[in-house]
């Protein structure tokens, strides 16, 4: 080889392995997960780059994301949303493949050929408004557990059996918490004549009701309006009718209906209409079914909840298992307070109780902030196993009736700051003050009876988590409240 020739080899050698001047401009196809029910997910991905930059789409079986980032040399990270802290996929361009990273799965991308992209789906025009008559369920916020903070896709009918033992083992059953609620990825495919059934890991979803039901509790189910769930499962769109009878057949007593796969094909604007269509598909369906709406708090779901049937009906998006997200949830809900009342309820998403990733003072405080709210309680925990902790926490009674008060009131802050203050109004006249220490460090918390509406002054006063009566001194309480904790008193008015 000429010297000359040596040299344009090895800048080739240099380009081809650096990836310069590779693009991933196109279609690119490439298996991803296989779901429970057996269907094979793909990845399909339309990228193109000018530059450094890169801009596209990423469709799974359910949804279709925009796309949006940047080529290093030949590693690219593309996001969907400019607050997105991770990649929703990742990559590395490499002898015409792309390595591509989502979440832990590590998988190959192709280029694609054509009738590989996934079909469009015809638009169902949402029917026109109503309301939706009220079911007469949850007088006071429901209370249960659900499968999804801990367990998520590893979910299956010994799970939900053992839970439901639990429930009742631990007296979670007899303390309020009557709803066993499978979330998402529970779902089969459609028969020939369009029924859904359950995949694998629920063999036989009406013997399992039946199991929960001989244990005095109540089976949940999930779907969403969509054609597809938020895990890609098959979702009710055009089946909602269908869906519920099935749901109602199987004895099923709680449905979360979940918006994800719905925006391949709505608006937010949409939004009433359809959940209204599956509120009056559950009326429809024989059975009475507590409706539990899940739209992370789009669409002012507050103003129209209620009128499409909905007992609850998410005002944040999803809880993790940090103070920083159970904060932000709550604290997200402020404004949604007039809305919440007996028989439909602003729900900040399920507890992370017992999760173990937030201290007990936080668990506590978490606790104390959905009971003052009049949240939805359900515990996102393995009941089978809780510490001493987490089982006093989610156990305490005198909590659990702030919560279920017949009033029905949700608190809402009267001071903000390091000490944060909730009051809430009971139905016997008293309330209940929540003094929550955002600080890092310990701090004194006073308490005045002016602050809490009470004029003539305090009768009694009790402290909901010391389990001890205590006494206001010249119209004040004061009590230390370790950081992240809470001080939560009942206290009654003098005539
Ligand atoms: C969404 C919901 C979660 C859970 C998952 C299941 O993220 O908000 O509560 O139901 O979907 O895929």
């Amino acid at each position: 080889m000429k010297k000359s020739g040596l040299f344009a080899a090895l800048i080739g050698f240099a380009f081809a392995t650096s990836g310069f001047g590779q693009n991933v401009t196109g279609k690119w196809i490439a298996p991803w997960r296989v779901l429970d029910n057996g269907e094979q997910n793909r990845i399909y991905l339309d990228l193109h780059q000018s530059g450094t930059q890169i801009t596209g789409t990423l469709n799974t079986i359910g949804h279709l994301y925009p796309l949006e980032g940047t080529m290093t040399g030949t590693h690219f990270e593309l996001f969907s949303n400019k607050k997105d802290t991770r990649p929703r996929v990742a990559g590395e361009i490499a002898g015409g493949e792309l390595h591509l990273t989502r979440n832990a799965d590590h998988f190959t991308a192709v280029p694609a050929k054509a009738g590989d992209e996934y079909p469009t789906i015809e638009r169902i025009a949402p029917p026109a408004l109503h309301d939706v008559k009220y079911n007469g369920m949850a007088k006071t916020p429901p209370m249960g557990w659900n499968s999804w903070n801990l367990f998520a896709a590893k979910i299956d009918d010994a799970t939900v059996r053992g839970m439901a033992d639990a429930m009742v083992s631990s007296g979670m059953r007899d303390a309020g918490y009557v709803y066993v609620n499978i979330d998402d990825t529970w779902e089969g495919v459609r028969d020939a004549q369009g029924n859904l059934g359950s995949n694998k890991k629920f063999p036989d979803m009406k013997a399992l009701a039946d199991y929960v039901h001989s244990k005095g509790l109540k089976l949940g189910i999930y779907s969403s309006p969509g054609p597809r769930t938020c895990a890609d499962y098959p979702g009710s769109y055009g089946h909602e009718l269908q869906d519920a009878k099935t749901f109602a057949a199987w004895g099923i007593d709680y449905l979360k209906y979940d918006w994800c796969g719905a925006r391949m094909i709505y608006q937010n604007d949409d939004l009433q209409a359809v959940y209204q269509k599956m509120g009056d598909a559950l009326l429809q369906s024989g059975r009475p079914i507590l409706y539990s709406l899940c739209e992370y708090g789009d669409g002012k779901v507050e103003a129209w909840g209620a009128k499409v049937g909905g007992n609850l009906w998410r005002t944040t998006g999803d809880i993790s298992d940090t103070w920083v997200s159970m904060i932000a949830n709550i604290e997200k809900q402020v404004p949604t307070a007039p809305f919440a009342g007996p028989g439909h309820w602003n729900d900040p998403d399920m507890l992370e109780i017992g999760n173990g990733h937030m201290t007990d003072d936080e668990y506590r405080t978490h606790m104390s902030l959905w009971a003052l709210t009049a949240s939805p309680l359900l515990a996102g925990n393995d009941v089978r196993s809780m510490t001493p902790a987490t089982k006093a926490i989610l156990l305490n009674r005198e909590v659990l009736d702030v919560d279920q008060d017949t009033l029905g009131k949700q608190a809402s802050p009267v001071k903000s700051g390091e000490l944060e203050t909730w009051v809430k109004p009971l139905a016997d006249g008293s309330v209940v003050v929540g003094v929550v220490n955002m600080g890092a460090t310990e701090t004194v918390a006073n308490i005045k009876a002016s602050d809490l509406g009470l004029r003539a002054g305090v009768k009694s006063a009790r402290d909901v988590w010391a389990h001890t009566n205590v006494t206001f001194t010249n119209g004040s309480y004061s009590a230390k409240v370790p950081s992240h904790g809470v001080l939560m008193l009942r206290v009654s008015a003098k005539k």
